[in-house]
């Protein structure tokens, strides 16, 4: 656990961090993120101590850093900067050696161990270990620099920016391993990046910070929907959510208020209250609001008997989905050549609302089309929807 407990700090009379209250789990992927300038490498920097707290307190596992020795340090954190920071006159087994040395790793496995980090990072060992890193292409030199920040096999990871000089089919491919490697090991990764949308693809929790001071510091799903500040929304960029519908719920996007009726009631009734709401289906409910069916207009139609119970014709012939489904589950749930309503339900099947393949559309729309604009016109639909 990486601890900040109101770390301030400054390069001369300029502040730079400003009270920063800040606890990184254990495990986590961590990802900082903050326009250029506002203190996201002072804050890396700080967590190994190439540069000292000034004001405040830094706890890793409950030790003050300044407490941890500088030759402890590499078995404790690793670090990747940007363009991978290999030394150039030195090979790729020596620059990974080095930390190696330093971190006093035992000297007879460390040509094995070598090995395995290229393995891990997918470079071929015979291949690469006795080249120079101006052999090597941008993504092969980041994938080294990986390799030597996990050589020593140290509980956290700092990676300051380290995709960014990459071109995005490289970039993409390494953020997918990073990611796969982070979960395997349980690494904590403290991950700094200007991308929004690499964040969004491999945080815990994202961290914005600006000038200094963190001004949210959350889940991606939550950032995405309930923005702290201006600051933050323009970080996001418009309609940012609706490119990542796995954070788009049910709960979000659906109706509420579904016309609903009580079981026992005739066809007569159940037809005239379709008839008054405008609706070719009626959720049937018990008492306390639990779905039972769905009673569908075509069916009722074919009753002669108005006076008969409505529940007769009640058809689980329907696609209901949960609160928490995500809009991608949902868009692959459901087939399209059924039409009608989609119930909303909670785990009980306590019934919260409803989606029809219009309000769906209309939501997907919003992709497309600016914010308000697509409110406008989701409004028309739905209403059209309810008609
Ligand atoms: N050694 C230094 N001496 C003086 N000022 C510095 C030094 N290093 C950084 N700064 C200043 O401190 C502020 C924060 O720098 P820092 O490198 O932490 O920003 P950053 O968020 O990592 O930016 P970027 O996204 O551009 O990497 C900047 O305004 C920078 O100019
Ligand atoms: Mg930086």
């Amino acid at each position: 656990m990486i601890e900040f407990q109101n770390v301030s700090m400054a390069y001369k009379d300029r502040p730079v961090l400003n009270h920063v209250d800040l606890t990184i789990q254990d495990s986590e992927f961590f990802v900082l993120i903050g326009s250029s300038g506002c203190g996201k490498t002072t804050l890396l920097k700080s967590i190994n101590k190439l540069l000292n707290v000034q004001k405040g307190k830094l706890l890793i596992n409950g030790t003050p850093v300044d407490r941890i020795k500088t030759n402890q340090l590499p078995n404790l954190v690793g670090y990747v900067v940007q363009a991978g920071g290999l030394f150039p006159h030195l090979t790729v087994e020596e620059n990974i050696t080095l930390v190696m040395r330093i971190a006093g790793y035992p000297s007879e496995r460390i040509s094995e161990r070598v090995t395995e980090m290229l393995r891990m990072v997918d470079l071929d060992p015979d291949t690469y270990r006795n080249q120079y890193p101006s052999q090597l292409s941008g993504g092969q030199q980041q994938r080294v620099g990986v390799a030597r920040a996990f050589a020593v096999d140290p509980p956290i990871v700092l990676m300051d920016e380290p995709f960014s000089a990459l071109d995005p089919m490289t970039r993409a491919e390494l953020q997918d391993e990073i990611h796969t490697l982070q979960k395997k090991t349980k690494k904590t990764v403290v991950f700094v990046t200007h991308d929004m949308d690499e964040a969004i693809k491999l945080a815990d929790r994202i961290c914005i910070i600006q000038e200094g001071h963190i001004v949210q510091c959350d889940t991606p799903e939550r950032i995405l929907k309930a923005p702290a500040n201006q600051y933050v929304t323009d970080f996001i960029g418009a309609n940012r959510l609706w490119a990542n519908p796995e954070y788009i719920r049910a709960r979000d996007i659906m109706r509420r208020r579904p016309i609903t009726i009580s079981r026992g009631r005739t066809v007569l009734q159940a037809l005239q209250i379709m008839r008054q709401s405008g609706v070719d289906s009626l959720l049937v409910v018990d008492g306390r609001d639990r779905l039972l069916g769905v009673l569908w207009l075509e069916e009722l139609m074919s009753e002669k008997d108005g006076s008969g119970s409505a529940e007769t014709y009640l058809s689980d012939d329907y696609v209901a989905v949960e609160g928490d489904t995500t809009l991608k589950e949902i868009i692959s749930t459901i087939d399209y050549d059924v039409s009608g309503i989609i119930p909303v339900i909670e785990h009980d099947r306590t019934l919260v609302g409803f989606l029809t393949k219009s309000s769906l559309l209309a939501t997907m729309s919003r992709q497309f089309v600016p914010e308000h604009t697509a409110g406008e016109r989701s409004g028309v639909i739905w209403a059209a929807a309810a008609h």
